[in-house]
């Protein structure tokens, strides 16, 4: 038997993107390949790319240009393109970039083996198409390995909404659900290979309305089929748009005790004028409304937002009322950019900010919300939490793992091992984790 092949996958983005990869490994472990963390000693290396920022596309370019001495040595090492930035600039990049093999986009990755192999024979492979198969269904390689405790699931891809910044629904398409059956039937794969906690992904997930027995199933409703698998501790979801935020789902949070405390729900701007021109849909005193229902339904459920500075003829104004609303709803965690003009989104052709005004607005935002991230993982101090156990730490007998609220928590002298759910009393918080002590 020949020995096998060596894949170096590289993942820039989002969660999706980190799901996409593992699925990618899985079709081409079929072929032979196993993964390798070196790009030096790869038979191929793939670039899961992310668009949503400038800067992120641009990243792919200058990493493929290192390469290049690499291809040089090794003329049979294979590079490809995936993601979302070979969806937009598939053909731009092969132009580009001559040592690129092959490009593959977000729907069509299932058809990896077949574009390997054609590369291999010393074809330039492109397939950036949207097709009608499920790519889900057709990756079948997927080997019982077993895995870490926390694991992705995507169960719904694309974005209806065309916010007017954003390249999404561009690069991912138009929003689908995937049917829960094939869903229950993933989880309950990853729970026996070792998962205890699954994170649901989609672009927006809380818009899911996926098939089932008797119709389609909201996202709360996929919720609650989940919670009936045993040895499936946590369940998460992210992202969430403020206007699929559906009443099922808040109550959820109240009741669902597997449904963690945390909602990842991203609001861009605080000033309804720039959430009107960007195409939100949503104002800034309805989602402080929603966040209070949210808030009822679960007292201690942590938020955590996105946003958006420097948005075409955002005036200082219009950033103060970002500030306010931050100011009022007290994130837990949050992320924040500057905005970054992309091409073929309808807010590119519209008069651009000072970015030097952009800059300084983004330094004051994330100054209050570094405040308000601290604040709130201090006031963890005291609380009894549960931890879910995720890698040995670096310290002798030290583990490490998230808290309900996805806070890292540091654990010494802990006799537990990776994947045990233990409850944890918090003792103290430093810059980026918290410690605490085993109860009991
Ligand atoms: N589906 C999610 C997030 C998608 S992209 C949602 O509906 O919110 C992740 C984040 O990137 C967005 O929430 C937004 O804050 C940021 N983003 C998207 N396009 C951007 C752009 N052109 N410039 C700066 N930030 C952007
Ligand atoms: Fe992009 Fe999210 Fe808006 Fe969809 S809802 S267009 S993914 S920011
Ligand atoms: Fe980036 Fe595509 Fe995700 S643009 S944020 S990798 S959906």
């Amino acid at each position: 038997m020949s020995a096998p092949k060596k894949l170096f996958i590289k993942t820039y983005g989002c969660q999706m993107n980190v799901y996409d990869s593992e699925r990618m490994a899985e079709a081409l472990g079929g072929e032979g390949y196993v993964e390798t963390k070196s790009a030096d000693d790869a038979d191929m290396i793939l670039l899961n790319t992310c668009h949503i920022r400038e800067k992120a596309a641009e990243k792919v370019y200058s990493e493929l240009g290192r390469f290049k001495g690499l291809k040089a040595e090794k003329p049979d090492l294979k590079i490809g393109v995936a993601g979302c930035v070979a969806q937009a600039e598939g053909e731009e990049i092969m132009r580009r970039q001559p040592l690129v093999d092959l490009v593959v986009g977000p729907q069509s990755y299932h058809r990896l083996p077949e574009m390997e192999a054609k590369a291999r024979e010393g074809e330039k492979v492109l397939d950036t198409d949207f097709p009608e198969e499920d790519k889900f269904e057709k990756l079948k390689n997927r080997p019982k390995a077993k895995r870490g405790p926390a694991a992705f699931l995507t169960v719904q891809e694309g974005c209806d909404k065309f916010c007017a910044f954003c390249v999404v629904p561009y690069t991912r398409g138009a929003e689908v659900s995937r049917p829960a059956d094939r869903i229950l039937r993933e989880a309950q794969d990853l729970v026996e290979r070792g998962v205890r906690e699954i994170t649901l992904l989609g672009q927006n997930v809380n818009a899911y309305h996926g098939a089932g027995p008797n119709g389609d199933l909201t996202l709360a409703q996929l919720i609650w089929e989940l919670d009936k698998i045993d040895g499936l501790e946590r369940i998460r979801f992210t992202t969430s748009h403020p206007n699929d935020m559906q009443d099922d789902l808040i109550e959820a949070h109240g009741t669902c005790a597997k449904l963690m405390p945390y909602l990842h729900l991203p609001v861009q701007a605080g000033s309804d004028k720039i959430l009107k021109r960007m195409n939100r849909s949503h104002t800034a005193e309805s989602y402080i409304r929603l966040i209070e229902r949210i808030r009822a339904a679960r007292p201690d459920i942590l938020i955590s937002g996105d946003f958006i500075v420097g948005f075409p003829e955002e005036t200082e104004e219009d950033f103060q009322a970002t500030m306010d609303l931050v100011a009022e709803v007290k994130y837990g965690t949050a992320y924040s950019f500057k905005y970054s003009t992309r091409p073929g989104t309808p807010a590119a052709e519209r008069p651009q900010v000072d970015p030097a005004a952009a800059d300084d607005r983004l330094q004051r935002l994330q100054a209050l919300l570094t405040k308000q991230q601290r604040e709130v993982q201090d006031s963890m101090v005291g609380r009894e939490v549960g931890v879910l156990f995720e890698k040995a730490g670096r310290l002798p007998g030290q583990m490490v793992g998230k808290s309900d609220y996805l806070h890292a928590v540091h654990v010494a002298e802990c006799n537990r091992q990776v994947g045990d759910l233990a409850r944890v009393r918090i003792v103290s918080s430093g810059a980026n984790s918290l410690a605490g002590e085993l109860i009991g």
